[in-house]
């Protein structure tokens, strides 16, 4: 693994071998052992759109890492005045030991990959959000104590989070349901990705349908960075498409829910569900901060730093 550009790159053992590390990582910090595993490396954080927690996470985990994060907004680098990506990629590699990037097109990520010589980590892109769902992934294996069998439904936009969701869980054996209008379906490679999976995959264009005794239920905004323009239009589009106490009851008695965050409560959820579901939805947001400082140790650390045998405090 050198990159994470997106979870179709990643395997089953890959993912899982994260989340056990992100596991370790939580369990280190929380006992204040020092896990400096990226002491004088730095990252380069390229922000092109708005975050609250994917910056706070990866500046705190660098500096937790003992290394050092660089925030640059693309209103101040010259990649937001036209420079290619390709000569963006190839200088940052000079100067840095990994970049993180928040952008718009998957194909940035990719050319930044392609054409530079260090880690790079897809930190949201129209098409993904890898760091989300390992955060996910990692959340619901601490509530359930396991992944694989487990069903997850997904109701709201064909977006990013479905995307990365869909394929995350998925890989990690579990089911997937996803319902979403007719015109805000999924991307085809992710439906193309989730048909070999036979019938651990549905999709449908209803909620009570997909939730049904559904372990655990995610959501995401109606209208992600980027389509805020067409908000009318998808109020209307996503009448319905809402995690509200009717579609929590067709879910398992102790069904979770997800939230990637921020929400917009009344939209695609409502308060009660949100303030019901508080500590799984804020753990997850924390659980950001582990899972990424996992990835960061994966890419960049000289030898990953993975506990050796009867060294593993978890066990
Ligand atoms: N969930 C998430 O990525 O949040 P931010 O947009 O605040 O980074
Ligand atoms: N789908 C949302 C996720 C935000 C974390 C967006 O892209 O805006």
């Amino acid at each position: 693994m050198k990159h994470l550009l997106k979870l179709l790159d990643l395997s089953k053992e890959e993912i899982i071998e994260l989340l056990n590390m992100a596991d370790q990582l939580k369990y280190e910090l929380k006992h204040g052992i020092e896990h400096h595993h990226l002491k004088g490396k730095t990252l380069g954080c390229i922000f092109e759109k708005s975050s609250t927690r994917t910056r706070v996470s990866f500046e705190t985990g660098m500096y937790q890492l003992g290394g050092f994060p660089i925030f640059l907004s693309s209103k101040d680098l010259q990649i937001g005045r036209g420079e290619p990506v390709q000569d963006t990629a190839r200088v940052l590699s000079r100067y840095l030991d990994g970049i993180m990037i928040r952008t718009y097109a998957q194909s940035e990520v990719e050319d930044l990959a392609r054409y530079g010589t260090i880690p790079v980590i897809n930190g949201l892109t129209d098409f993904a959000h890898p760091c989300q769902i390992l955060a996910d992934l990692m959340t619901v294996r601490e509530y359930k104590g396991k992944l694989e069998g487990l069903k997850m439904c997904f109701i709201g936009d064909g977006n990013n989070m479905m995307h990365s969701l869909i394929v995350g869980c998925l890989k990690v054996g579990m089911k997937v349901s996803v319902a979403c209008p007719k015109n805000y379906r999924p991307a085809m490679e992710v439906l193309d990705f989730a048909a070999t999976y036979g019938d651990a995959f549905m999709i449908t264009d209803s909620p009570m349908e997909a939730a049904k005794d559904a372990d655990v239920v995610f959501t995401d905004v109606w209208a992600s960075m980027g389509d805020e323009g067409e908000i009318d239009l998808r109020r209307r589009a996503f009448e319905g498409f809402q995690v509200n106490d009717e579609l929590m009851a067709v879910a398992k008695p102790d069904a979770m829910v997800q939230h990637c965050l921020p929400a917009h409560r009344g939209e695609e959820i409502t308060e009660s569900v949100l303030e019901a579901h508080a500590d799984e939805i804020f753990d997850e947001a924390e659980n950001r901060l582990h899972a990424q400082k996992a990835v960061l140790v994966k890419l960049m650390a000289d030898k990953p730093q993975e506990p050796e045998e009867g060294e593993n405090h978890l066990l």
